[in-house]
């Protein structure tokens, strides 16, 4: 992170021949400045294009740093290992939205505050009661989150830091809740509520798992594991949901909308669903002896090794090394989740293969979890929405930075327009049979 305010790139026109001087800052230039690169006075001015964000860094940020060629994670500067190691999901939400660590009080504070807002209002229940058995948790809980912005007007003024902070403690209050509501309907069991005497991933087990027993006592081991899961899915810096965070909330829309934005981007499977879609790999691979087939496969490029690869890590996922630890840890109180041995087999004749080397392919976060949440008897269609519960204190964060940025403004790309240049409306009787059977097969390529 070199910072070195004299840094200046000379361009050169070829078009005109005329010379510009554009700052660095930060390591990047305004893509603003390109603007100034002109013709005429009449052009509108350069533009970058980066689909997908390759290259371009769309906030200055405070929160989270990863360093994807040395497989570094920090949040608020601090190591993602030493915070899994000797904290707790609840610290590490505080210091990723406050940005130091709490003091014995304000931990005390904080924890009482999340803890006193884990309900949610009766009525949600029956929006919940509404949905098939076999609805996807992940769809229950994008709808149920964004239902919470209709019981708490007040969340709509986000310039107040007081109302602010109180739809935080919301926030992060009631994913759990929410998330285990969501399964105890897909499984017909009556709704858990919360126990303010445990602690948060104590507590979400305890509306998770609870049948007749008067006192839930979680077990200590899954505990902590799910606390430590939770830690390392916190915060990720610009990933594709926290990018839809961000933009859905620069319309100031309040933040349980934004939220409900952010967990149906997280939902899909080259994101928080991949977790998902590792353990249906694994079931669909079935033994170690199979693994070289499906790798075969997926250098054809027929299917994706599920839960390897990263946009920003070309090393191996720092997260995943700890959740191969802690796998080990929960396996010792709940058996040897079977899966294992396909993911250590495939994980060894990956990182052995050309294929995967020369594209630097690593196991990234979810291709452990998922195993570890499977032996604590969580169902597979659970695992996105874990994430999601996890992920929700990052994206509190990201949308506390966004909004306190003088620089940021409602979100709103250009883009490169190659469409037909302005043409005159053909009546029907005119149109040729050659253009309505390519629209017609264009229409029906969307699918259903
Ligand atoms: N299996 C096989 N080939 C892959 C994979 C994979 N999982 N990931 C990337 N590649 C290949 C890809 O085909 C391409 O090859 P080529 O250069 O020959 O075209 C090359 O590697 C670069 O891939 P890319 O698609 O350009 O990379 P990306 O940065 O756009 O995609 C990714 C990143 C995570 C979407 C992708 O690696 C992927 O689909 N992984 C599987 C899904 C997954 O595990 N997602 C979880 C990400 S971590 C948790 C989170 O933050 O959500």
């Amino acid at each position: 992170m070199e910072k070195n305010s004299n840094n200046t790139l000379s361009v050169t026109d070829n078009r005109t021949g005329k010379q510009y001087v554009i700052p660095i800052e930060d390591g990047a230039v305004a893509a603003k400045s390109l603007r100034n690169i002109k013709v005429s006075d009449s052009d509108f001015g350069l533009m970058s294009y980066d689909p997908a964000f390759m290259n371009t860094a769309s906030c200055k940020s405070r929160i989270t740093y990863i360093d994807g060629d040395k497989g570094i994670l920090r949040y608020r500067g601090y190591p993602i290992e030493q915070l899994a190691e000797r904290s707790n999901y609840l610290e590490v939400a505080y210091l990723i939205l406050h940005g130091e660590l709490p003091t014995g009080v304000e931990l005390k504070e904080w924890t009482y505050h999340i803890t006193h807002h884990t309900f949610i209002h009766e009525n949600v229940k029956k929006f919940i009661d509404g949905f098939h058995h076999d609805a996807h948790p992940m769809g229950m809980l994008v709808s149920t989150i964004a239902a919470l912005s209709t019981f708490y007007p007040d969340a709509k003024e986000i310039f107040d830091p007081e109302l602010r902070g109180k739809q935080v403690y919301r926030l992060i209050a009631k994913m759990p809740t929410l998330a285990a509501f969501a399964y105890r309907h897909s499984t017909g069991m009556p709704y858990v509520y919360p126990d303010n005497e445990l602690s948060y991933t104590g507590n979400f087990l305890n509306m998770m798992f609870k049948m007749t027993e008067p006192r839930y006592a979680p077990d200590p081991t899954l505990e902590h594991a799910l606390s430590v899961l939770f830690i390392l899915h916190a915060d990720h810096e610009q990933n594709c949901s926290t990018n839809a965070m961000r933009s859905i909330a620069s319309s100031h829309v309040d933040p349980f909308s934004a939220v409900a934005g952010a967990a149906a981007a997280l939902y899909g499977p080259l994101h928080g669903g991949a977790n998902e879609a590792v353990l249906r790999m694994l079931k669909e691979i079935g033994s170690k002896d199979r693994v070289p087939q499906y790798i075969k496969r997926v250098k054809e490029g027929e299917v994706r090794l599920m839960g390897f690869g990263h946009r920003v890590y070309k090393n191996y996922d720092p997260r995943a090394r700890i959740i191969k630890g802690v796998a080990y840890d929960v396996f010792e109180v709940t058996g040897k989740n079977p899966v294992l041995d396909i993911a250590l087999e495939l994980e060894r004749i990956a990182l052995e293969d050309d294929y995967f080397v020369s594209r630097k392919l690593y196991p990234n976060v979810d291709f452990y979890s998922g195993i570890i949440y499977q032996a604590m008897g969580l169902p597979v269609d659970m695992f996105p929405v874990l994430f999601a519960i996890a992920r929700t204190s990052g994206w509190l964060a990201q949308w506390e930075e966004m909004l306190l940025d003088g620089e940021q403004k409602i979100a709103r790309p250009r883009q490169l327009y190659l469409g037909s240049d302005q043409r005159d409306y053909v009546p029907m009787e005119s149109r040729t049979a050659d253009k309505s059977a390519s629209l017609a097969a264009a229409i029906s390529n969307k699918g259903d």
